[in-house]
Formats: structure tokens, C-alpha cells, sequence
């Protein structure tokens, strides 16, 4: 029987990764299920302390070595029946950086494990190996934190494995990312583009929406890579109720930004139970099955056992319900939606005024309407919007905003403009001249229009 293989990833260190795989496994063992934990984190090896073995006895870079035993000789029991281990502490420091080759003999080997379910825990960053091991897992999960850090970094990880994936399918010149360009091809971006503003790798929506607008014939490939990559996201340690709600808002807007149709599994609390068992060196659900992360576990492994792989079908752009929009989902209560709606005024609230300077996007649409300049007039904030598509219709020239004409010298104006106006009206919540000053600054240093239209709104 050819086991299912989970990989937890999260792209950053400290976030839980080790926690979740060992915890994970530990619930299916208590199913029935015949586990093997793999810690893959290649010279970060944890792993074995979450599952409350010490010193395990073989270590997984043996099986690295030209002619070494196979994977499945170097699983050590634990003292919970039903789980395998396959440890990775004690390695000597080369293992940091297998070969491609080697990685793919523990991908082969892993598939060949005797065991109903794999976990495998992979390391911090964008390594080669844990791309690779990740995008090889049947169901694959991100574990992020409420913290910019994580969020941040685990989007970088969701963008280099949707390259890696182009790259494996063959279609890594969509994303301008080959490592010898052809004469032919050409970077993703025009001359003068800011680049990507999280780190420099293209997400799958800008793979889309260029690929849509040079009209390539592989288009149909591309979509198909683009949804077939659908990761599983856990929010671990949460400690607040907008935490516990965070998941839903950091799929949506993976979906709206990132073009990546994640998964939703569930959240984690943060409990003081899991230090404490870890200091003893025992796995947490055995030693603290009553807390309350214990149940987030039973729901996330549930979660889990519910995977189905993900289906070609549905849009690549994203949706633009008022669900999606308020970043709840379409089961929330009336609660949930007035939460969402405070979550939105408050940002506007925190503001002086709005300026989205809306251009045509490089797949030829255009803004049809633009409601959020009606949801910053309804939080009583004017807005700085340039006369486009549909946008005179929702911002009126000199009521409810300023409407200039979309090149940058006429936004700066507007800009001045309004900082001018509300000076005179009294003193601006965060502005001061020089503020102002530095606010224009940094839009001039925008290079380019596409700088602008990346930004995707600047509220003041
Ligand atoms: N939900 C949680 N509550 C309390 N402590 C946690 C929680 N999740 C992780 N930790 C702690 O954070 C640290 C990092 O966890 P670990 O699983 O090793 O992260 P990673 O594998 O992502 O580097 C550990 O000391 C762990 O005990
Ligand atoms: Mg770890």
C-alpha cells in the first residue's frame, strides 16, 4: 500500500512546524493509522522532541549517502504505538544542502515507506529540498503564525513552490525564471518595473494575468498548474478571537493577491501545555490530551483525513463576493460580518484620506466601479482617485474626492491638493507639511506606472 504523504512547511522557523507534524501523526496513530514522522528539516532537525523521542538511534542523512540503507531501516519507534520515526538529529553539517539526486532518492523512498500516512516536516526557507519535498506530498500545509513575519515569509514559500511546480511542468518560461533565458524570452516584468514587492518572485496571478494578455497557447497548462497547487493553511498560536479568525482572511487574500487557491484547516491555540511537554520531552497529546490545542489538533487531523486532491476547475481570478471582500466565510454569522465590517472602518478610521489611483491592468480590464471609494466616503474619508472606467461614477469630483487624470504629476497635485485642504479644515490626523513631503517623495520614486498599480492603493 502506497502511503498518503503530508509535508508542513511554513517558509519560517519557530512557527510550529515541528509541533504540527509530530502532532498530526501522533492523532492519526490513534485512528488506527500506521504513521511514519520524516524530519526533513535538513540541518534543523527538531522533529524528535515533539515526538518525545530523545536520541533516536539512525538519522535520516544515512540514507543520503552513495549506497547507504534505505528509509525504511532508519525508523525508530516511539512510545506511541503506531508511530515511526525517522529523525534527523546528529547530522553531520553537509546534510544542510543535499543534491538534487539525493533529494530525489528520499522522495522515491518516501512514496515506499510501510505506513498509511507520512508526515514530513521541512525546514525554514526556500531550500531547494524542501520545495521539492513539498510539492511531492499529497496534501500539502503551510503553518503560518498572526504575525507579519510569518505571513510574509509564507507567502515567499507559496511563490517559490508555485515556480518550482512551472518548473516541473515545463513551464518556467512564463514565468521569465529559467536559469539561461532563451533569445526569445523576456522578463516577466517591462523595463522599469518595481519588481514584486514581497521578494522578488512572481506570484501565480502575475504568471496569469501576462501570460492572458500575451495570449501564449499554454494557457491552458498554466491554469491548470495554478489550480492544481492548492496548499493547506493552520494558524498557529493564536491567542486572540480576531487571531482564531485570522485563517479565513489570510486564504482570502492569498487567493486575491497571490492568484494560490489555499485551504483553510483550522487553527491552533497557543497554550502553555506545549512548553511544558516538551521541556519533559513528550509529545504533547499524550501528555495533555485534555487541553484545549488538543482539540484544535483532533480538527485540524480531521481536516486532513478529508483531503481530496485539488480539482482544475473554478477561475483563476479571483472571486469578488462580498464574503471574499470582508475576508469571512460564506457560512459566517451576522456577527462574524458586523466584525469584518468594524475590521474595515477601523482602517479607514485610522486614516486622513483615500487615494487609489486605479490604471488599466496589464490583462486590459479596467476598474468597472470601484466600491471601496464608496466604503472610505461611507467611513467619511475623501478619496484621491484618478477619472477611469468606472471610478467617476463612484467618486464625485470635489464632494466626496478629488478626480485628476491618471499620470503622476496630476496625482501628486490632487495629493497636495487634499493634504492643503484638510490642513486649512485643521490639523490632519497623521500629516504634517513635511510628512506630506515625504509622502510625495516616495510616489515620485515610483518609476512607473506599473509601480503604482502595484502598490494597489496608498492610504494616507
Ligand atoms: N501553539 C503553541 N503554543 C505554545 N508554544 C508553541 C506553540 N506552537 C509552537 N510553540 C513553541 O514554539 C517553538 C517553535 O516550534 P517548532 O515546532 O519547533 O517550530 P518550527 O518547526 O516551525 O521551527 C517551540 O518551542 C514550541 O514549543
Ligand atoms: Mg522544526
Amino acid at each position: 500500500m502506497i502511503p498518503r504523504v503530508v509535508a508542513i512547511a511554513g517558509g519560517k522557523g519557530g512557527v510550529g512546524k515541528s509541533l504540527v507534524a509530530a502532532n498530526v501523526g501522533i492523532f492519526l496513530a490513534t485512528l488506527g493509522k500506521r504513521v511514519i514522522l520524516v524530519d526533513a528539516a535538513f540541518g534543523a532537525a527538531n522533529l524528535h522532541i515533539f515526538a518525545g523521542v530523545p536520541r533516536p538511534s539512525r538519522t535520516l542523512s544515512e540514507a543520503l549517502v552513495e549506497g547507504g540503507p534505505g528509509l525504511a531501516e532508519l525508523a525508530v519507534p516511539t512510545y506511541v504505538p503506531g508511530v515511526k520515526l525517522i529523525g534527523g538529529v546528529y547530522d553531520p553539517p553537509w546534510v544542510a544542502e543535499p543534491a538534487p539526486a539525493q533529494v530525489e532518492r528520499i522522495v522515491e523512498q518516501i512514496r515506499a515507506l510501510p505506513a498509511d500516512w507520512v508526515v514530513v516536516d521541512l525546514g525554514p526557507g526556500l531550500a531547494a529540498a524542501s520545495l521539492e519535498l513539498f510539492l511531492a506530498a499529497d496534501v500539502q500545509v503551510i503553518v503560518a503564525v498572526p504575525d507579519p513575519t510569518s505571513i510574509e515569509l509564507m507567502h515567499r514559500f507559496t511563490k517559490a513552490v508555485f515556480l518550482r511546480s512551472l518548473e516541473r511542468r515545463g513551464l518556467a518560461h512564463l514565468a521569465g525564471t529559467e536559469s539561461r533565458p532563451s533569445r526569445e524570452s523576456r522578463p516577466l516584468r517591462a523595463p522599469g518595473h518595481p519588481g514584486h514587492l514581497e521578494g522578488g518572485a512572481a506570484s501565480a496571478l502575475e504568471v496569469y494575468l501576462r501570460a492572458v494578455h500575451d495570449q501564449i497557447a499554454e494557457i491552458g497548462a498554466l491554469r491548470d498548474a495554478i489550480l492544481g497547487f492548492s496548499p493547506h493553511l493552520v494558524i498557529n498560536s493564536a491567542r486572540s478571537k480576531s487571531d482564531m479568525e485570522l485563517g479565513r482572511a489570510v486564504t482570502s487574500a492569498a487567493r486575491r493577491r497571490l492568484g494560490t487557491p489555499f485551504r483553510y484547516l483550522g487553527h491552533l491555540e497557543y497554550d502553555e501545555a506545549v512548553w511544558a511537554s516538551t521541556r519533559r520531552r513528550r509529545p504533547l497529546l499524550i501528555e495533555h490530551p485534555e487541553t484545549r490545542i488538543a482539540k484544535c489538533f483532533e480538527r485540524v487531523a480531521r481536516g486532513l483525513l478529508a483531503v481530496r486532491p485539488p480539482t482544475p476547475e473554478g477561475d483563476v481570478l479571483p472571486p469578488d463576493s462580498h464574503y471574499e471582500l470582508l475576508e469571512v466565510s460564506p457560512t459566517a454569522s451576522f456577527e462574524d460580518i458586523r466584525r469584518a465590517n468594524r475590521r474595515i472602518r477601523d482602517i479607514y478610521g485610522a486614516a486622513d484620506f483615500f487615494c487609489l489611483t486605479a490604471m488599466p491592468d496589464i490583462s486590459g480590464r479596467v476598474e468597472g466601479f470601484g466600491l471601496v471609494y464608496l466604503e472610505a466616503a461611507a467611513g467619511g474619508l475623501p478619496s484621491v482617485a484618478t477619472a477611469i472606467g468606472g471610478v467617476p461614477d463612484a467618486v464625485v469630483a470635489d464632494e466626496t474626492g478629488l478626480l485628476v487624470s491618471p499620470s503622476a504629476e496630476a496625482i501628486k497635485d490632487a495629493i497636495r491638493r487634499q493634504l492643503r485642504r484638510q490642513s486649512s479644515n485643521g490639523v490632519p490626523k497623521h500629516w504634517d507639511g513635511q510628512a506630506a513631503t515625504r509622502m510625495i517623495e516616495v510616489l515620485m520614486r515610483v518609476e512607473t506606472w506599473r509601480q503604482v498599480e502595484a502598490q494597489d492603493s496608498v492610504t494616507a
